[in-house]
């Protein structure tokens, strides 16, 4: 059984101390509880309050970004070293925006996921299509082409911890999402791909995530397709009260 991951994805949003309030707040409905696993991922300057708010609690800590060098002349960069250091276990990798704006590529983001797998750090690998690709038919080539370009030349035994969200890009901060169906459709062929690509042994463990305007009023729908194993949440993790009740969906499922 694939236990639940609920990840909080805050963008380049709220400072440290907005963010302390915001990792109370969370770990005083989350942070006891053992059923689904929860990750906040605060921007680099709120990584190290929030860490002390998710101390000796059940909520882990990650980062939205790093770079696949330990260390050396990358001005404006941060190492994986550096996140370990802070107490993330989680690192997200390859999002959309990041592929957008900042002109990440596979190649790019696959140095990333090896080092954080070598670094056990937590990739949450993210991939998905645009509108356009969707509506001209290439979802499962697009996908395809980001699981296996981020993934390559990863082996089964090196892959403890990797994570995959299914972000279509269209349905990201949109307030559109994906049918539960349409969703399900997609992660079911990511999960085929790592069963080809690694092994079905990986397949069946990792977790796949759907990401893409999740709020209360869809997670549960969402979560309790057979292969959607939680969520990576931008606007509604910003507030608790939409955070903990996504939680409180997740929770409600696995029991
Ligand atoms: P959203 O963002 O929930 O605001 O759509 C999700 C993401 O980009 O990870």
């Amino acid at each position: 059984m694939r236990k639940f991951l609920i990840a909080g994805n805050w963008k380049m949003n709220l400072n440290a101390d907005e963010g302390a309030d915001l990792v109370a707040d969370i770990v005083s409905v989350a942070g006891k509880q053992t059923s689904v696993n929860v990750c906040l991922c605060p921007p680099f300057t709120g990584l190290e309050s929030a860490a002390k708010g998710v101390e000796g609690s059940n909520v882990s800590l990650g980062a939205q970004n790093f770079h696949p060098e330990p260390s050396g002349a990358y001005t404006g960069e941060i190492s994986a070293g550096m996140l370990r250091h802070l107490y993330c276990s989680h690192v997200i990798l390859g999002h959309s925006e990041r592929r957008e704006y900042f002109s990440e590529t596979d190649a790019f983001i696959n140095q990333k996921v090896k080092t954080s797998l070598e670094s056990a750090l937590k990739p949450i690998l993210c991939v998905g299509e645009t509108l356009e690709q969707r509506e001209s038919g290439q979802t499962n080539e697009v996908v395809r082409k980001q699981v296996q370009g981020g993934l390559a030349e990863i082996m089964a035994s090196q892959s403890e911890g990797l994570v995959i969200a299914y972000e279509p890009v269209w349905a990201i901060g949109t307030g559109k999402t994906a049918t539960p169906e349409m969703a399900q459709e997609v992660h079911a062929e990511i999960r085929n791909l790592l069963s080809q690509q690694l092994s079905e042994e990986v397949a069946n463990r990792t977790r796949i995530l759907y990401g893409g305007s999740m709020k209360p009023e869809n997670a549960k729908e969402l979560l309790a397709q057979e292969d959607i194993d939680g969520g990576l949440i931008g606007g509604a993790s910003l507030k608790a009260s939409s955070f903990n009740a996504i939680i409180e969906a997740a929770i409600e499922l696995a029991s």
